[in-house]
């Protein structure tokens, strides 16, 4: 098998300078959502330099590779700018979300077990799998590395392609047959949205094993099987991935369409107890497509 490692690709200087010009205004992160929900960003001058456009393709080529990539030396915004713009080499028509916002931010926490941002281990998944058209890239900057790490808050990243070929290999005929034929339901159980069909169809995967658990407990069907299944999807994932981290400012883009993603068991260090504590924290944007290289 290749590299498991994330190929990473180091913005340039100017790329990085342009940036801080940006980003790092109070209003920044307003200022691009707005310019983001109304034009694509396609007025920013930065977006039309020559820089840009080299940038761009030196992330479209890393992309085009092995679904995922990581970007390093950008600056960090404090509400997440940066990853606005940086996701807009290969992303468009960004998702919004409560009031127009584009860039959430996850603050890992002892006292949650919203699977967004608990501390405890978490499993290969896609993001919003249970919509009509799931987004084509999740993006996340790193804004805090976990306390622990590297030994917490490690990330994973497996490609679809690498898992049908390791559960070929392996003669792991069921676990291949669940994922390309069988025809499931996977519930997101806040929502009450639910989708149907098989979790690879065409190029596009969709996979999470809470959604997959809770529609089999809502239709009251035991599925012994199930359990089984959803071991196998990890057994593979597992074996064509690699543990990761990402440092203060690491951008990391995958695609949602062709890559399971995890985030290990995280950990906090506490300064004052119950409320006060450093941990991981991450921005995250969804793109519902991917942008061709211009
Ligand atoms: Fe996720």
């Amino acid at each position: 098998m290749n590299d498991l490692n994330p190929p990473v690709v180091v913005a340039p200087s100017e790329i990085a300078a342009a940036f801080d010009s940006i980003c790092l205004a109070p209003d920044a992160l307003e200022a691009l959502e707005q310019s983001a929900r109304a034009s694509d960003l396609a007025d920013l001058p930065l977006l039309k330099s020559g820089e840009w456009a080299r940038f761009s393709a030196e992330v479209h080529g890393a992309f085009a590779a092995r679904d995922h990539l990581i970007i390093k030396g950008l600056p960090v915004s404090a509400h997440g700018a940066t990853l606005l713009l940086t996701a807009r080499t290969i992303g468009a028509a960004f998702r919004t979300y409560r009031g127009g916002q584009i860039i959430k931010q996850f603050t890992m926490s002892p006292w949650t077990t919203e699977l967004s941002h608990t501390t405890r281990e978490g499993e290969f998944h896609t993001d919003l799998n249970t919509e009509s058209v799931s987004p084509a890239i999740t993006a996340m900057q790193c804004l805090e590395p976990d306390p622990g790490a590297p030994r917490y808050g490690v990330n994973r990243v497996a490609r679809l392609t690498d898992m049908l070929t390791f559960l070929a290999e392996c003669a792991d005929a069921k676990t291949l047959h669940f994922l390309t034929q069988e025809r499931v339901t996977m519930l997101n159980d806040r929502s009450l949205s639910s989708w149907s069909g098989r979790a690879v169809e065409g190029d596009v995967l969709r996979y999470h094993p809470e959604t997959l658990r809770a529609a089999a407990r809502r239709s009251g069907e035991f599925v012994p099987a199930l359990a089984e299944r959803i071991a196998g999807v990890a057994r593979a994932a597992m074996a064509v991935s690699a543990p990761f981290g990402l440092e203060r400012g690491d951008v990391l883009l995958l695609s949602n369409h062709r890559t399971l993603h995890y985030r290990g068991e995280c950990s906090v260090v506490f300064k004052r107890y119950p409320t006060e504590f450093s941990s991981r924290s991450v921005f995250i944007l969804h793109a519902g497509r991917e942008r061709a290289n211009s």
